[in-house]
């Protein structure tokens, strides 16, 4: 149902009195997951225009990890929003953006080649995917990038030609930018003959995959870089093994490849810490960023060696609205609620509570046939018990979840090559008690939908 109905009598909201226009103009493109028409959000919360309360555990795919409308942020948007709103990066500096080129810098530890990090800005996740591919490009001499499958980067020309996930994000719009080929990421639940094993005795061959790719499709010595997704988000929620990433960074410097680190999703703490490469102590060449960096207001990034950066000749790349000044304001402020209010730490200590409360739920519900998840990036695969080889996807169940759940005012998302993933992303700010009530709401959901 489309929530247009006028406010109950006593309602605070004005703008509830004041009817919309129908929904149908905002075209079918924007596929939908609910129909709710929101007024404003608080913290976990977003609330409609009839006073309605939804525990938002979508976070705006990853966004709000602040929490919706943080009051610091909120301040220093208001602030700055005063002061001046476009202060264009060719043109002029300004220091919102100083600051934050500057604390950008130090979001990994040094260089272990020495020398120093720099930064670039730009507007959205895949804007900063594109500078991530041109700055590999230009830096190498390289022309091939290499994406894995189910990976998820973006929706311009380019990074649909890295995206893998799903069909509809590639599938309407051959032919694509060429010089992309894709190798297997190491999906423990599949490759693992049913258990998911993310651990050393996983057997998923992504390696010798790699092998392969270097001998059918592309000479390693023509590669540029390779781009992945630490925890691999839209295609599935997918936490790799621990020796895929600090091995795959081994291949790649001993081919010279750039390895990419696409952060959009994982970034900004989500998975427990700043960064998920930090996880496994990998050091990326370029650290792609978007999403939780600024609460909500557009903003990306990517953060590469200053060396390595300066090879983007003046004015190769740029654009009118990168790093937006007071979008830079909202991510100096996003970051000092980072650091102030030990988010990063409460994303630890919420996902292991959340990750045990799923795996207390899953045997009662046979058709979940996988729990995973780091830090506040969690998820529970459904399947149909019985059927072929006991993982056959049931995206039809997902689907049924998902509504149960938000008809019981729980937000969650889908994910996944056959959508039978339900994803679920809580704001870092997420309290104890909040999980809990999404943990009941859940059981619930799941006994509702037959799972
Ligand atoms: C890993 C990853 N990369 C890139 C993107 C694209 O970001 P945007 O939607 O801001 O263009 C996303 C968005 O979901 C993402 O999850």
């Amino acid at each position: 149902m489309v929530d247009t109905a006028p406010a109950p009598a006593g309602s605070s909201s004005a703008a509830a009195s004041t009817p919309l226009p129908d929904p149908s103009v905002v075209p079918p493109v924007w596929g939908r997951i609910t129909n709710l028409v929101v007024e404003r959000g608080e913290g976990s919360w977003l609330i409609t225009r009839d006073g309605e309360r939804y525990l938002d555990y979508s976070s705006g795919i990853g966004v709000t990890n602040t929490g919706h409308a943080h009051p610091r942020v909120v301040a220093a948007i208001q602030a700055q929003a005063a002061k001046i709103l476009h202060s264009q990066q060719n043109i002029t500096y300004h220091e919102p953006g100083l600051r934050l080129y500057e604390r950008l810098r130090h979001v990994l530890p040094p260089p272990a080649a020495g020398g120093e990090w720099g930064a670039f800005l730009s507007n959205s996740g895949a804007e900063a995917v594109e500078a991530s591919v041109k700055l590999a490009r230009v830096a190498t001499g390289r022309p091939v990038i290499l994406g894995f499958r189910y990976g998820y980067h973006g929706r311009t020309g380019q990074t649909m030609a890295l995206t893998t996930a799903k069909d509809v994000y590639r599938g309407h719009f051959e032919p694509l930018p060429g010089s992309v080929y894709h190798t297997a990421y190491p999906y423990c639940y599949r490759w693992s003959g049913g258990a998911h094993a993310p651990d050393e005795g996983c057997v998923c061959d992504w390696e010798a995959q790699l092998d392969l790719t270097f001998h059918q499709f592309v000479y390693p010595e023509h590669v540029a870089a390779v781009i992945v997704e630490p925890v691999l988000g839209e295609g599935g929620y997918l936490v790799p093994p621990p020796r895929f990433l600090p091995r795959l960074r081994e291949i790649t410097r001993q081919h010279g490849i750039l390895l990419i680190a696409d952060e959009v999703q994982t970034g900004f703490g989500r998975t427990g810490e700043l960064f998920a490469v930090r996880h496994w102590d990998v050091e990326p060449d370029i650290l792609v960023m978007a999403k939780g960096i600024a609460s909500g207001l557009p903003l990306s990034g990517i953060v590469a060696g200053a060396e390595v950066l300066a090879k983007l000749p003046p004015g190769s790349h740029g654009g009118t609205y990168g790093g937006n000044v007071v979008a830079c304001a909202a991510a100096n402020a996003t970051l000092d609620v980072i650091e102030d209010e030990g988010l990063v730490a409460n994303a630890r200590e919420r996902g292991a509570q959340f990750l045990a409360g799923l795996r207390a739920l899953a045997p009662r519900y046979p058709a979940i046939g996988d729990v995973r998840g780091l830090g506040l990036m969690l998820a529970l695969e459904f399947v149909k018990p019985g059927e072929g080889d006991g993982r056959v996807p049931d995206p039809d169940l997902a689907k049924r979840v998902q509504a149960e759940a938000l008809r019981r005012k729980l937000i969650v998302l889908t994910a996944g090559t056959y959508v039978n993933v339900i994803r679920i992303i809580p704001p870092l700010v997420t309290t104890s008690d909040e999980v809990d009530l999404a943990l009941r709401t859940l059981d619930e959901s799941l006994a509702a939908a037959g799972a």
